[in-house]
């Protein structure tokens, strides 16, 4: 992926460094962190049915006597909240796990030999940050390590840590795992929508694939501070892998934020901005940010899949069936541009290709 080969984020100042100080000390939160949105907008927590996003379970999706009604609440998730957990979906307790564990370790290291694989000025992989675009923008409460997994030859090994001595094997291992859960979980979808698989699948199917590892250090003033700003994600799907017991992803639906739950094993799976483009917003791609805990550290490694950078994003005809076309065209490469070179700002990136 080219873009986030050119495009760069403004340098800002480490928020675990920062945040070891400003917990021990009980400093006052940085102006440029304080966000007065934080606290003000109500919060849905707890898991009963209603609260909770839905829950899909791959085995029955593949189970030939349980798939179709799985089927059918595979798409109604995606309809309704745009977001899905998923269990039983068939990647190795030790893939995840050994995942997780490189990611706590890489973190743990100390500040300078994270540093040795520090983005570059007009470049977005590596440790550091992303969607600072001006100086007085406000900032989140979090590092994070962005790296192309997918197609394997567009490595770039430079920002790939060699400690833990694990690393690169895992996210190898697992980065396909996912990329084929991927196209399993597109597969289902268009069978739901009772479209023609390869329609979706052939989209996505052995193009770039990202990881972004979010660190989200604690903050003594958790209310007073984001760990990711409210956005939508770009991509076709992402699927997210974090720390068991440690909430902080939150997901927005009629003007409120439902906090998800962190079990153990399980992936949160989301439709981003450009399968909403292609099923003509059949499919939701959802508001979500990351908030923070006052004494627990938090990671979170969401795998987000892209189309090839010459699509033209589009509706795709057989979703405008019976309706009429409500996003304008552009290509990947434009759209992705775009979001990579502003701010995060909800779902303003979408909302421009809307026709209303
Ligand atoms: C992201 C994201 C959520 C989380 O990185 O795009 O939405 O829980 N992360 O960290
Ligand atoms: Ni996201």
């Amino acid at each position: 992926m080219a873009e986030a080969r050119t495009i760069g984020s403004l340098p800002v100042a480490n928020v675990q460094a920062l945040a070891e100080t400003c917990n021990e000390f009980k400093d006052q939160v940085p102006e440029r962190y304080v966000r007065t949105e934080a606290s003000s907008e109500e919060v849905v927590t707890g898991c009963d049915s209603t609260s909770a996003i839905p829950t899909i379970d791959l085995s029955k999706l593949l189970d030939p006597l349980s798939s179709s009604e799985e089927c059918v609440k595979l798409v109604s998730a995606c309809k309704e909240w745009g977001f899905f957990q998923l269990i039983n979906h068939g990647v190795p307790d030790e893939v995840t796990r050994s995942l997780m564990n490189d990611m706590v370790e890489f973190f743990k290291q100390p500040l300078e030999a994270k540093k040795a694989y520090s983005q570059l000025p007009n470049n977005l992989e590596g440790y550091g940050q992303s969607f600072v675009v001006s100086e007085n923008q406000k900032l989140d409460w979090a590092d994070r390590l962005f790296l192309y997994s997918r197609p394997v030859e567009d490595r770039d090994l430079r920002f790939w840590p060699t400690q833990p001595a694990s690393f690169r094997h895992s996210v190898d291992v697992y980065s396909s795992e996912v990329a084929k859960l991927s196209c399993l979980l597109l597969e289902f979808l268009a069978k739901g929508m009772g479209t023609e698989p390869a329609s979706l699948v052939g989209i996505f199917e052995n193009q770039a694939q990202a990881m972004r590892v979010n660190y989200y250090p604690p903050c003594w003033k958790a209310d007073q501070v984001l760990g990711l700003s409210p956005h939508s994600d770009v991509c076709g799907l992402t699927i997210l892998l974090q720390m068991k017991d440690v909430q902080g992803l939150q997901i927005k639906r009629d003007g409120k934020w439902f906090a998800v739950d962190a079990l153990d094993g399980v992936f949160i799976v989301n439709v981003g901005d450009t399968l909403e483009v292609l099923t003509n917003g059949k499919f939701r791609s959802a508001e979500h940010r990351a908030v923070t805990n006052t004494n627990k550290e938090r990671i979170s490694v969401p795998m987000f899949h892209y189309p090839c950078q010459d699509l033209m994003v589009s509706p795709l005809p057989e979703f405008v069936k019976d309706d009429k076309v409500r996003y304008r065209s552009t290509s990947f490469h434009d759209f992705f541009t775009q979001y990579l070179k502003a701010k995060l700002d909800g779902k303003n990136n979408l909302e421009r290709l809307k026709l209303e």
